[in-house]
């Protein structure tokens, strides 16, 4: 890492002291993670399948409530909103994030689908299938109206907005125009962690964070074989989308982001590897860097800064297991181990 490579309106380190004092708003598709964990010893005499032995079960906030849970345990405060089912698990969910310290005032019931939830059952360290209950159908226009006056409500006092788009539904053509369309008449900043069916109505966001494989598909591209056609890519999305920045994330190559500079239409491409160290599980790492990457900007980073601190917290989140967080001191550490220099 060289001196130029990190350049802040604010000191790097410093700035993740700020975190305490940002304020951000995510939107999304909000889920229940649940993990069966078990042994198997035979086969079932029902059928050719294993009989898994439970030993263990837990259950954690998945989608947007994963963004919201980076982003409450490095201190921000988090304004969630999204939708739960009338059911038990929906309730359990919101306590849950209650407990987070999240604002959870823009959680609103919806009788027309269940809380989602996504449960994997784990033998030896192996998924041995997952079930999904889920209703994908778009939300009514009295919800969407709800999360509109919510967002009306809290919006002048909050640094950034983060759509958080699981595909479940929360996300819809409606709701997303007119939550762009106030972030400009607010002059926020807005990112958006993509799904393929929405790509091309994020346009004029802010940032959008897709990984390879939903930039690949939300421009109908059927092949990279080189970085040269990742180049491509990302430059075709950020003319595409007209945004300000596209952040590429590569799973164990790290990420890569696209962006004008503010002075100019100059076009800058920086190549960032993955700052991982040991690889336990993966999931819930781009939570992650759409969650710190907000952090970043809203503590007064650039957004090439902000995309290196929220890389660091992917590596690190990376080296747990199951969905998990990050501390401000792991990202402190991390930082100093890595010797960043300032400006
Ligand atoms: N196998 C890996 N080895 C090292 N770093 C990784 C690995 N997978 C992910 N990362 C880190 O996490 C970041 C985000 O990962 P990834 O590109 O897999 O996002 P994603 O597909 O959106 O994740 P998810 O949707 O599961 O949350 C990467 O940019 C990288 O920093
Ligand atoms: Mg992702």
């Amino acid at each position: 890492m060289t001196k130029k490579m990190i350049a802040s309106k604010v000191k790097f380190y410093e700035s993740i002291d700020c975190f305490s004092k940002t304020k951000i708003f995510v939107l999304g598709d909000l889920m229940v993670d649940k993990y069966i964990y078990g042994k198997v010893s035979r086969i079932s005499p029902e059928a050719p399948v294993p009989v898994v032995e439970v030993t263990n079960e837990k259950t954690m906030p998945g989608g947007a409530g994963n963004v919201a849970n980076n982003i409450a345990a490095l201190g921000g405060e988090v304004f969630l909103s999204g939708t739960v089912g009338t059911d038990n698990l929906g309730k359990e969910l919101i306590a849950e994030l209650s407990n987070q310290g999240i604002n959870i005032e823009g959680i609103f019931e919806d009788d027309s689908r269940p809380t989602t939830l996504k449960t994997r059952i784990i033998a030896h360290h192996q998924q041995v299938v997952r079930c999904d209950w889920e209703n994908r159908s778009h939300l009514s226009l009295s919800i969407n109206k709800k999360i509109l006056n919510y967002l009306k409500n809290i919006i002048s006092k909050v640094d950034c907005i983060i759509i958080s788009d699981y595909g479940k539904g929360v996300v819809n053509p409606f709701l997303l125009s007119k939550i762009i369309s106030l972030t400009h008449a607010y002059s926020k900043v807005i990112i958006v962690d993509p799904k393929v069916e929405h790509f091309l109505r994020y346009r004029k966001v802010t940032i959008v964070t897709p990984n390879l494989v939903e930039a690949m598909a939300g421009m109908h591209w059927h092949r990279i074989s080189s970085e040269k056609d990742i180049e491509e890519l990302g430059k075709k999305i950020l003319k595409k989308l007209n945004c300000l920045a596209v952040l590429i994330t590569l799973g164990e190559k790290g990420m890569i982001l696209f962006q004008y500079s503010f002075a100019g239409s100059k076009l800058q491409i920086t190549k960032i590897p993955t700052a991982a160290k040991e690889v336990y599980d993966v999931t819930g790492a781009g939570d992650t860097v759409v969650g710190v990457l907000s952090l970043g900007i809203a503590s007064g980073l650039d957004i090439h800064d902000s995309a290196y601190l929220a890389n660091y917290a992917a590596g690190i989140v990376v080296g747990k297991l199951g969905t998990a967080t990050v501390t401000t001191q792991e990202l402190k550490e991390t930082i100093i181990s890595r010797g960043v220099y300032f400006k």
